[in-house]
C-alpha cells in the first residue's frame, strides 16, 4: 500500500438526499488534499453486530472487519452526521459498533488500558441541527472519546445551529459555517522584521519567555509588521519595546520564508547598530552576546536556523 497519499475517509450519515450537513462537510473537504473515499452509511446498510459477527471477529474473518480495517488505514477522517434526537442517527451508533474491533482499531496493553491502533491523528465532526445543540456530549462527545481510544486524539467539530426555528436566516447561519470551517484552514501569514545587532565580534541574541509559543527558544530581536509600517519602521519600533533602545538598519542581512504548522513567517533580518539607550530585557527571559563559534550552544527557534548556518560560514 502507498502510505504516501493521503487518505481521506468521508463517513457520510446524512439520511437526506438534499443534506445541509453534507453541505458542511463537502465545504470542510475541499481544503483537505488526498484521495477522498465516501462511506455512505446508508447505502451501505451496515447492521449491529450480533452473536455471529462477534464469533466471526474473534476468527479474525476479513469481511466483518473491513470498517475497521478501513477506520485505521484513513490518514484523515470526516464524520458528517445531522443533530438526531440530542445526538446523532443510529447509523452512525451501528458504524462505531462495527470499527471497535480489538486489534485493528485499539488494542488491550498489558495494564489492561486500551490504546490506538489507528493511523490519522484528527477526526472533523460535522453536525447541523435543527434547534440548538443541548449538551455535546450525548452525542460528539461519546465519538470524540471513542475516537481517542483508537489513538486519535485531535477532534474538531463544526456545527450550524437552529436552522428550523421559524423566521430563521437558513442560509446566513450556513454560511457563517463556511466560514468558520474555511478559517480553520487558512494559514495566517506574518511579514517579520529582527535585528542583527553587532558589538565588534560579538551579535545579540534574546531567549523567548518560558509562556510563549516557542518559549526559552533563541532568536533576534524584533516582531511583526503592523499595518501602514515599513519593516524597517517596524524594526525601530520592536528594538524600542522589547529592549528600550533606538536602532539604525544598515541593510538587509538575509531574508526567507519559514512555514510553522499553524503560521508562514515572512522574515527579513537587518544588520542594525544601536543609536541610543542600552538594551533592557523588557519582554524576553535573557539576552546575551554571542560570537559566531557560540551558535551551536544555543536552541534558536526553527525560522532562524537557516540564517545561523550562514552566520556560522560567513566570515
Ligand atoms: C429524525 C430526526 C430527529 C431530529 N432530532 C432533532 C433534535 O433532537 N434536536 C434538534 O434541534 N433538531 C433535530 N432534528 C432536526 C435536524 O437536526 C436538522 O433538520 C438538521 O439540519 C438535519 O440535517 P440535514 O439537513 O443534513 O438532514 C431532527 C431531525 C430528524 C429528521
Amino acid at each position: 500500500m502507498d502510505t504516501t497519499l493521503n487518505n481521506i475517509l468521508f463517513v457520510d450519515c446524512c439520511a437526506r438526499r438534499v443534506s445541509r450537513t453534507r453541505r458542511l462537510a463537502r465545504r470542510l473537504l475541499s481544503h483537505l488534499d488526498g484521495d477522498i473515499t465516501r462511506l455512505g452509511l446508508y447505502s451501505e446498510n451496515i447492521k449491529p453486530a450480533d452473536e455471529n459477527d462477534i464469533a466471526r471477529r474473534d476468527k479474525g474473518d476479513e469481511e466483518i472487519t473491513k470498517y475497521a480495517r478501513q477506520l485505521a488505514a484513513a490518514n484523515e477522517i470526516v464524520i458528517a452526521a445531522p443533530y438526531w434526537d440530542l445526538s446523532f442517527p443510529s447509523a452512525l451508533k451501528v458504524w462505531l459498533e462495527q470499527t471497535s474491533v480489538v486489534g485493528v482499531t485499539f488494542a488491550y496493553g498489558e495494564n489492561g488500558v486500551p490504546a490506538g491502533l489507528c493511523r490519522a491523528k484528527r477526526v472533523f465532526y460535522v453536525t447541523t441541527a435543527g434547534g440548538r445543540i443541548f449538551d455535546a456530549s450525548y452525542g460528539e462527545g461519546y465519538v470524540k472519546a471513542l475516537f481517542s481510544m483508537f489513538g486519535i486524539n485531535e477532534f474538531y467539530e463544526f456545527s450550524a445551529e437552529n436552522l428550523d426555528i421559524y423566521g430563521a436566516d437558513e442560509e446566513k447561519i450556513m454560511s457563517e459555517a463556511e466560514e468558520r470551517i474555511d478559517g480553520f484552514f487558512a494559514k495566517k501569514r506574518v511579514s517579520v522584521a529582527a535585528a542583527l545587532i553587532w558589538d565588534n565580534d560579538r551579535f545579540m541574541i534574546c531567549q523567548r519567555p518560558e509562556n510563549k509559543k516557542r518559549g526559552l527558544l533563541w532568536e533576534f530581536a524584533g516582531g511583526k509588521r503592523e499595518a501602514g509600517e515599513t519593516l524597517e519602521e517596524t524594526l525601530v519600533r520592536e528594538c524600542r519595546e522589547e529592549l528600550n533602545v533606538t536602532v539604525r538598519p544598515t541593510g538587509v542581512y538575509a531574508s526567507l520564508t519559514h512555514e510553522y504548522p499553524d503560521i508562514t513567517v515572512d522574515l527579513t533580518l537587518y544588520n542594525a547598530v544601536i543609536t541610543e539607550g542600552v538594551p533592557q530585557m523588557l519582554e524576553h527571559n535573557d539576552i546575551k552576546w554571542i560570537t559566531r563559534d557560540q551558535i551551536d550552544g544555543f536552541e534558536f527557534c526553527p525560522a532562524d536556523k537557516e540564517i545561523l548556518e550562514r552566520l556560522k560560514n560567513d566570515r
